[in-house]
């Protein structure tokens, strides 16, 4: 008789270990069975071609950003022979780390330079990597090290308009919590859940939100979960409490609430990580895989014609007009800018590439002397939230008890991105230290070494953050699919827009549909 472990060991054995979870998943066993629903990826091999007796096919690839790198990285492992072209001086798109001596000419003409010290480096496009992204993947098998991202941390502050001062995020925690449990431990025990509840339900309710809220009796009293004035010592030194709770209608007043239900999102519930040393280690790491030869920097691509026989890109470089031919393009520009590229891959096309709606986004980063928010608050990482223009200030998770560190000042979108975008360089800086010193005080501004801010909506041949795909209209599924020998590829097509994930797995789809092709016709 086979038992349900033998089971599991074949699945396992013969499926890998996806098809395993996904078993115990339908069995009820794993206990989240959507981390294997998809699909395993095969990387095209060279083997494939040996078996068939094939050469290796030309391919260009349009945009040197994640997407268009990691398609170069795929297909030459099966032994294309891939050309990126990139427009930009730098490969990695979005994803870019500014550090000392970078600079950055936006569409309006000004130049900015970053003086950020040695070791010290904003990531002003993707910082943070969840753990089931498949983006860990790559920095595993590219051998780019990673460390812990602190997405959230207790110890960070809220501050909304109104406050006296700011409030760490487990003083403001620990009293929703409280008194959202107390209402609800009430609201159980006076019955008003009865129709919806039997009474071991509900006792097994009233137990969980005694312990969630930290509840004496039913009832939020605050205690050490808001934190301490001083902290426990030695001896008889028990500590000095925080204080009393404000009043309930007072924290709800507060709009503390508004920010907690960030850290349960999939994407952002921690652990998280980044890549020791900046987010662009990860660009690096494709560029020297794929051989930086094929990375043509500066290339910026003018004009794609599809035809029965191969692919004509014409690109300028070096002030000069140039044309590539190939078997097959992968095209990985942001839609927006695709569309804008003169070429015979029909109208429908160009339509549906101008359905995607484009966002700002900004970020500033502040290199300070000191790493203050360490030595006098004892923030180590994190992020505080606000509902000041800046939303949110992120403390480095790098380089703890270090000399100098880079404090990101703002992290904003929407309207707030697009006003500071429209500032110029030193009044970005202006406002958002004004911002920054209700909630940190004077250190804000006296602390100050250097700072760089970058406004994705103002980048040369990005304009824009990100993107809104138009999901389930025949537009975004006629990208999904090649417009004759061209295939498109980025986190536009993706379900994980704004994830290097999703430009990674978009890559390894347009991959695998062309080699397939190959292999076939
Ligand atoms: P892009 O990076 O847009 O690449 C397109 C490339 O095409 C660019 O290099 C561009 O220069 C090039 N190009 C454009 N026009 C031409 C032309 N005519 N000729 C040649 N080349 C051209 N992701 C995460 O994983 N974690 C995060 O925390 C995160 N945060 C983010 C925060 C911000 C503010 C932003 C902006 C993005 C963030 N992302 C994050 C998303 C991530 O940056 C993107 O998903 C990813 O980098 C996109 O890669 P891509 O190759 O799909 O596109
Ligand atoms: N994915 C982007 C971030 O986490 C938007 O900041």
């Amino acid at each position: 008789m086979t038992t349900r472990r033998d089971f599991l060991c074949a699945v396992g054995v013969s499926g890998g270990a996806g098809a395993m979870f996904a078993t115990m998943g339908a069995l009820g066993l794993a206990p989240d069975a959507a981390h294997a629903a998809a699909p395993p990826y095969r990387a095209p091999r060279t083997g494939d071609f040996t078996l068939t007796g094939r050469t290796a096919k030309k391919v260009v690839i349009l945009g040197g950003g994640v997407a268009g790198l990691a398609a170069a990285y795929e297909l030459g492992k099966a032994g294309y022979d891939c050309t990126v072209l990139e427009a930009r001086a730098v490969a990695g798109g979005r994803n870019r780390t500014i550090r000392g001596g970078d600079a950055e000419t936006d569409l309006d003409g000004r130049t900015q330079r970053a003086t950020f010290s040695p070791g010290q480096y904003l990531n002003a496009g993707p910082a943070r990597i969840a753990q089931w992204m498949v983006t860990l993947d790559y920095c595993r098998e590219l051998g780019v090290p990673v460390e812990v991202f602190t997405n959230s941390n207790a110890d960070a502050l809220i501050y909304n308009t109104g406050m006296t001062a700011p409030v760490r995020y487990r003083t403001a925690k620990a009293d929703m919590f409280g008194y959202v449990s107390e209402l609800l431990t009430k609201a159980t025990s006076q019955g008003a859940l009865d129709a919806t509840l039997t009474p071991e339900d509900r006792d097994r309710l009233i137990s969980f939100l005694s312990g969630f809220g930290g509840l004496t009796n039913g009832v939020y009293a605050g205690g050490g979960r808001r934190g301490y004035a001083s902290p426990p010592g030695a001896g008889n030194d028990a500590g000095t409490l925080l204080g009393d709770p404000p009043a309930l209608s007072e924290t709800f007043a507060s709009g503390v609430g508004r920010y907690f239900s960030f850290e349960f999102g999939y994407d952002q519930a921690m652990l998280m990580f980044q890549p020791a040393g900046g987010m662009d280690t990860i660009p690096r790491a494709l560029t020297a895989a794929i051989g930086p030869r094929r990375v043509v920097l500066g290339a910026i691509v003018t004009s794609v014609t599809s035809a029965d026989t191969g692919v004509i890109v014409e690109y300028t470089a070096g002030g000069r007009a140039r044309e590539l031919r190939a078997d097959y393009c992968v095209a990985t520009l942001p839609p927006h800018l695709m569309a804008r590229v003169p070429h015979n891959l029909g109208t429908a096309v160009t339509a549906a590439l101008n359905t995607f709606r484009v966002a700002p986004s900004g970020k500033i980063g502040l290199e300070y002397r000191t790493r203050w928010w360490e030595r006098e608050m004892r923030i180590y990482g994190g992020i505080t939230e606000t509902d000041l223009d800046v939303s949110h200030i992120w403390y480095p998770s790098y380089d703890y008890h270090g000399r100098r560190g880079v404090v990101v000042g703002y992290y904003n979108t929407g309207q707030n991105a697009l006003a500071y975008g429209n500032l110029t360089h030193p009044e970005r800086l202006e406002r958002a230290l004004t911002a920054g010193a209700l909630i940190h005080g004077p250190r804000y501004r006296e602390d100050l070494a250097s700072s760089f801010s970058i406004a994705w909506q103002k980048v040369p041949h990005l304009e824009g953050a990100w993107t809104g795909p138009p999901y389930g209209t025949p537009g975004y599924d006629l990208l999904l699919a090649p417009a004759g020998r061209v295939y498109f590829a980025g986190d536009w097509l993706s379900h994980s827009v704004a994830w290097q994930h999703g430009s990674f797995v978009s890559a390894r789809a347009a991959v695998t549909a062309l080699h397939s092709r190959v292999m076939t016709t």
